[in-house]
């Protein structure tokens, strides 16, 4: 069956070394799936051993290429540090840090405990610095480095239910621009994805479940949700030369979905 990967040549990212937290499931898997199809070494992480090696053998069979499962909690710098370091030992170096640990369900603001707010901040955005801290020295000495941080579209509206991840992804998007302003001058782009819904992920089933998700389907232009292939591609453009230049944006695929009207809270 046709992919949107099939536009790029096989071996296009021969020579690249990635690190994919939450690479295990989902959108994160799909961008490891890609970079490794394309020539790259991947490294995988999150917080279930079980799952990543499980994962990381399915995608050594589907590539043909070795895929090293490293299990870390974002939420905690000593434990991604070492996975940082797990990659370098395996593959000799880094140049591409996905930032896509993510967590999150539906609440109301007003019956959210503190800690479920913190939770949620501290694996998406406090994880996303975390990591992004551990992988600097090796992006630097990468020469050609890049952060790629999966945000999403939530905060471009006050979208319901999810202030929490709202606010953690407005924080991720902030930590994009900033780092590419300190960053660029070692040589490292600070890049964003933020996919819209995306069908057959975990925070599609979640997240727009049901009568939820018809009428969020029906809020695209497109017409249909995105296909994880279609975050993977721009995961490969922007990883590619063809992106050198291109640093602090956040790249929003989503099939129209963030600048239709009316948003998604007028929906519910
Ligand atoms: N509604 C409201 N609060 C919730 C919640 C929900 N569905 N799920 C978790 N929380 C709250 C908990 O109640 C807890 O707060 P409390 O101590 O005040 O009760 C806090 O969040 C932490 O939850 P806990 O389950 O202890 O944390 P965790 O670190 O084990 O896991 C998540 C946190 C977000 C990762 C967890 O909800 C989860 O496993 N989600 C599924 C995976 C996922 O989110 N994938 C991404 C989909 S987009």
């Amino acid at each position: 069956m046709a992919s949107p990967l099939d536009v790029f040549r096989d071996g296009a990212l021969a020579g690249h070394v990635a690190l994919v937290t939450g690479g295990g499931t989902g959108i994160c898997r799909g961008i490891a799936a890609a970079y490794a199809r394309l020539g790259a070494d991947v490294a995988i992480t999150s917080r279930k051993q079980d799952v990543l090696e499980a994962a990381a053998a399915e995608l050594a069979q589907a590539t043909g290429r070795a895929v090293l499962p490293v299990a870390a909690d974002v939420r905690d710098p000593d434990a991604i540090g070492r996975a940082v370091r797990a990659t370098i030992e395996r593959f000799g170096k880094l140049d591409t840090l996905v930032n896509g640990a993510a967590g999150n369900f539906l609440a109301p603001a007003a019956a959210l405990s503190p800690n479920g707010f913190r939770t949620v901040i501290d694996i998406d955005l406090n994880g996303t610095f975390n990591a992004s801290r551990a992988a600097f020295e090796a992006l630097q000495q990468s020469g050609a480095g890049l952060v790629l941080n999966i945000s999403a579209t939530l905060h471009y509206h006050g979208t319901p239910l999810q202030i929490h991840a709202s606010a953690a992804k407005a924080g991720v998007d902030a930590v994009t621009r900033n780092l590419a302003v300190e960053w660029g001058r070692f040589g490292i782009r600070v890049c964003g994805i933020a996919p819209g819904p995306i069908a057959d992920t975990e925070g599609m089933r979640r997240l727009a479940p049901g009568e939820l998700g018809a009428k969020a389907r029906a809020a695209i232009p497109a017409g249909r949700f995105g296909e994880i292939d279609e975050i993977a591609a721009a995961a490969v453009f922007l990883r590619s030369p063809a992106a050198a230049y291109i640093s602090g944006h956040v790249l929003v695929v989503d099939g129209g979905h963030c600048v239709a009207t009316p948003p998604l809270g007028a929906l519910l």
